[in-house]
């Protein structure tokens, strides 16, 4: 759920900084490489994520009322082991907390080391799809959830979990996360066209991580809902609990609402910890997940009032088998015509320079 925005210090840890996104003055709109789908966190990115209030309500109500008695599997569970420890908290009987990425994997160990649940949670160094076990677990939770839901992987990784570890009547957390989209106009509300400074640590990170440069996706920080000039629907529904479809195609009819241009997608989440609390709305809050620009015409097209937008957006596994590429085709009905644009957004695919965004952002680099 990263995304990069880092600004200055916060009182409650020293020398952090902190997103734009959770309260910073500066409110112009600005471009940032999605870090949160690689295996780049670091320190700063896990004080920034332990600062965000309204995923910790979330998961905090979530676990409440669900941990007593069960045993747990925490999967990401970071530097800090959060939600194991807070569903021991709230009287689960044992947790295991799983962590993907070697350089946090050492630091849980150091968490673990202090944690007065030290003896009810066993800390494992592996991918989730990984997880060599025969036990089944009475609850699931993570938070490896993408500012396009399934962009960190969740969908594959929460099937294997719900198939393969979970018990039978096993709770997952989060319950589900539905991607909205709507129609937006970067090039008329974005000043620059360029990556944030801060943004090209990560970007230099992303591209080492893969080992080649790719149109990397673009988060778009703290835009208010006035940006979208159409109305907004689901476009990635993924239900955790129900058992998670991993590849799969969605649409959504949308309607223009704001005369101006289009030319492209907004996407933000809508996550539910638990099925009865209200969701968490990344787009109407400040939380740490950004929202997602992806682009799909390559001039911007005029719209008014009326005018339809069909969005047509595929998932497919990459190649690594954990995190979606995905494919995303529109076809915009105006006065002037039809217009249909399509835009691949690979996870570590050799697309690069591919439309005339990319060709812009990265030509400033
Ligand atoms: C967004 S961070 C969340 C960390 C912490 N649980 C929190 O909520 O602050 C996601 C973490 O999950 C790890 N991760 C992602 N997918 C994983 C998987 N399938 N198995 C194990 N670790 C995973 C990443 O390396 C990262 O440390």
């Amino acid at each position: 759920m990263i995304n990069g925005f880092r600004r200055k210090s916060l009182s409650r840890h020293r020398e952090i900084r902190v997103p734009v996104a959770l309260g910073a003055a500066d409110d112009r709109l600005t471009l940032w490489a999605s870090p949160g789908e690689y295996p780049v966190y670091d320190s700063y990115d896990y004080d920034y994520m332990a600062e965000d209030k309204v995923c910790e309500s979330a998961y905090e109500s979530a676990l409440r009322a669900v941990s007593a008695g069960r045993t747990v599997l925490d999967i990401g569970t970071g530097r800090d082991l959060d939600w194991a420890t807070l569903a021991l908290e709230y009287g689960a009987r044992h947790a295991t907390a799983v962590e993907g990425m070697e350089s946090t994997a050492v630091l849980a160990r150091k968490t673990l080391e202090k944690s007065p649940y030290r003896d009810r949670l066993t800390l494992v160094r592996s991918w989730s799809t990984e997880l060599e076990t025969d036990r089944r677990f009475d609850l699931c939770v993570s938070e490896i959830i993408g500012s396009i839901g399934g962009s960190e992987g969740a969908a594959a990784a929460l099937a294997d979990a719900h198939a393969r570890l979970l018990a039978p009547g096993g709770v997952m957390v989060p319950d589900r996360c539905v991607t909205m989209a709507g129609g937006i106009c970067v090039r008329d509300i974005v000043p620059d066209l360029a990556f944030h400074p801060e943004s090209l640590p990560y970007l230099d990170r992303i591209f080492a991580s893969t080992g080649h440069p790719f149109d990397v996706r673009l988060l778009l920080s703290h835009p208010t809902p006035e940006a979208l000039l159409t109305d907004h629907a689901p476009v990635e529904t993924l239900e955790f609990a129900a058992g998670v479809t991993v590849e799969a195609v969605e649409t959504a009819e949308l309607t223009v609402h704001t005369a101006g241009r289009i030319d492209g997608l907004l996407l933000w989440i809508n996550l539910w910890a638990h099925p009865q609390d209200p969701p968490i709305d990344a787009l109407a809050t400040e939380t740490a997940w950004g929202t997602t620009y992806l682009p799909c015409f390559d001039e911007p097209v005029d719209v008014r009032p009326g005018d339809r937008l069909s969005v047509r957006l595929g998932r497919t596994l990459s190649d690594d088998g954990r995190h979606p590429d995905y494919h995303l085709r529109a076809r915009l009905e105006t006065v002037t015509g039809t217009h249909h644009g399509s835009f691949l957004s690979t996870h570590h695919g050799r697309v690069f320079r591919s439309n005339p965004l990319y060709e812009e952002i990265f030509s400033l680099r």
